[in-house]
């Protein structure tokens, strides 16, 4: 057997690529396919089958390319109702792929159409070897039970219950499991960094496999589930839908005139670079999501899915990347680039705003003397916020706050005062420096290296919510 998870850290998500006998089979894959192509090619196997474990909501999968370009036949759930050509299967379906085996087993509860695959390799053995676990399960977690539009996230929670006990914990505990997201990624709460598992290990050690009853799982798993992203929704009706093909998705270069014309006219300039490099100086009102951390996802969830887009990056390949990177969750509409990127923005006398950087010892020899003056902002998910934060923080995850800005002031922050943003590490921060300067905060500061350098230099930190923007509102 053939078997190649491939990763895409990005998106914490995880596809694959299963051959044996000269044919293959893609299960999950990202939206541009060729390294499935190229790589089905260097082993000598013919793409022959596609299949979506659900309706991704995080991302545009590439099913669809795929068939178009090798002919492959697409398979999903019956439930997921896709309006494209396709298999639709059920519990107990097979399909063969050289001598392998692949049984497909319905296990609603992420979604209503979540499918695992079974695979046996009848070569070596008629005993199951590996589970392809979707969103189903994870290692360490399983998938969150709130993105049905047809169902409240305490029934499809309760089918996850059902699914987990009756199809996956009753598989053999060597069994391999392979799922489509690692950590980092929205579709659960909390997912392990490792790729892959196995049935007796995870429930050993899944919190969501030990022994409770029903009512108690559905509790626990719908209790503070983390924001779900505007766009999700739309990210899954493309793929019931069917995405587009991917034609040239070559972004037009714009000098700094029709750069800012583009601006004026309601475009977002989405600056890529790192976050102590878009400090230096950055087109005002720019946004800055890395290409450095989970870019797509930030972008997505920041700036939707249908603003018009200027790309600013260090260089062309940066740019395609950056543009690349984009259409894997459903963001089309890049109107240009900045040819030349800032130092050209600059040479042609446009103005540069700045985000200054400052060590966690910096705001603190600022707070000590004076901490009404000094606010400092916390834009980390709610789990990370309770677990430690900063002490005096006020919490306003990334994922909420343009929406939050765009209602009016935040809650508890002065836009008249200094205000020292912090994340983890220092690249969600960034992208909120750049949203509170374009919401007209003056005085803002990025913290380098976020709550962790903070921790590392043992600086005070609470573990109970002090002034929260965030449940002063709800
Ligand atoms: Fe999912």
């Amino acid at each position: 057997m053939y078997f190649q998870q491939f990763y895409l850290t990005c998106l914490a998500q995880a596809s694959y690529m299963i051959g044996s006998q000269g044919e293959a089979v893609v299960v999950d894959p990202q939206r541009d396919v060729d390294l499935y192509l190229d790589e089905a090619k260097a082993q000598g196997l013919a793409i022959k089958h596609v299949i979506e474990t659900h309706l991704h909501a995080d991302f545009v999968s590439g099913h669809r390319e795929i068939a178009e370009r090798v002919g492959a036949k697409i398979y999903l759930g019956a439930a997921a109702g896709a309006k494209f050509p396709h298999v639709a299967v059920h519990d107990g379906d097979e399909i063969a792929v050289g001598k392998l085996r692949l049984r497909f087993l319905d296990t609603p509860g992420h979604t209503p159409e979540s499918m695992c695959i079974l695979i046996t390799d009848t070569e070596t053995s008629d005993r199951p070897t590996k589970l392809l676990s979707g969103d189903t399960l994870f290692i360490g977690d399983v998938g969150r039970p709130d993105l049905s539009p047809s169902h409240t996230p305490r029934q499809l929670a309760g089918l996850l219950y059902d699914s987990l006990r009756t199809k996956i914990m009753t598989l053999p505990d060597d069994v391999e499991v392979y799922p489509a997201h690692g950590a980092g990624s929205l579709c659960g709460k909390n997912l392990s960094p490792e790729r892959w598992s196995t049935i007796g290990k995870q429930k050993q050690f899944n919190y969501a496999l030990q022994p409770m009853s029903r009512d108690a799982f559905v509790d626990m798993l719908t209790a503070e589930l983390p924001d779900r992203p505007e766009y999700f929704a739309e990210d899954a009706a493309i793929n019931r839908d069917g995405p587009a093909l991917l034609t040239a998705i070559a972004a037009a270069p714009l000098d700094p005139a029709a750069a800012q014309e583009k601006i004026t006219a309601g475009a977002v300039a989405l600056d890529t670079r790192p976050a102590s490099v878009f400090g230096a100086g950055h087109l005002p009102g720019s946004i800055n999501i890395g290409l450095g951390g989970q870019y797509a996802s930030w972008a997505a969830t920041v700036i939707g899915l249908h603003k018009p887009l200027v790309i600013v990056a260090e260089d062309d390949e940066k740019v395609e990347e950056s543009v690349m990177r984009l259409a894997r969750v459903g963001i089309e509409n890049v109107v240009g680039y900045l040819r030349g990127g800032v130092e050209a923005w600059e040479r042609a006398g446009y103005p540069l705003q700045t985000v200054p950087q400052i060590s966690v010892h910096q705001l603190q020899e600022h707070r000590r003397p004076n901490p009404e003056e000094w606010q400092v902002l916390d834009v980390r998910r709610l789990g990370e916020y309770r677990a430690t934060h900063m002490t005096g923080a006020i919490h306003q995850p990334l994922d909420t706050l343009a929406k939050a800005l765009e209602a009016g002031p935040l809650p508890g922050v002065d836009p008249a005062k200094p205000v020292a943003v912090h994340c983890k590490g220092g690249y969600r921060s960034s992208a909120a420096c750049g949203l509170l300067q374009a919401h007209g905060y003056r005085e803002v500061y990025n913290v380098t290296g976020g709550l962790d350098a903070w921790v590392a230099s043992g600086l005070p930190v609470d573990a109970a919510p002090t002034a929260c923007a965030q449940s002063q509102k709800t």
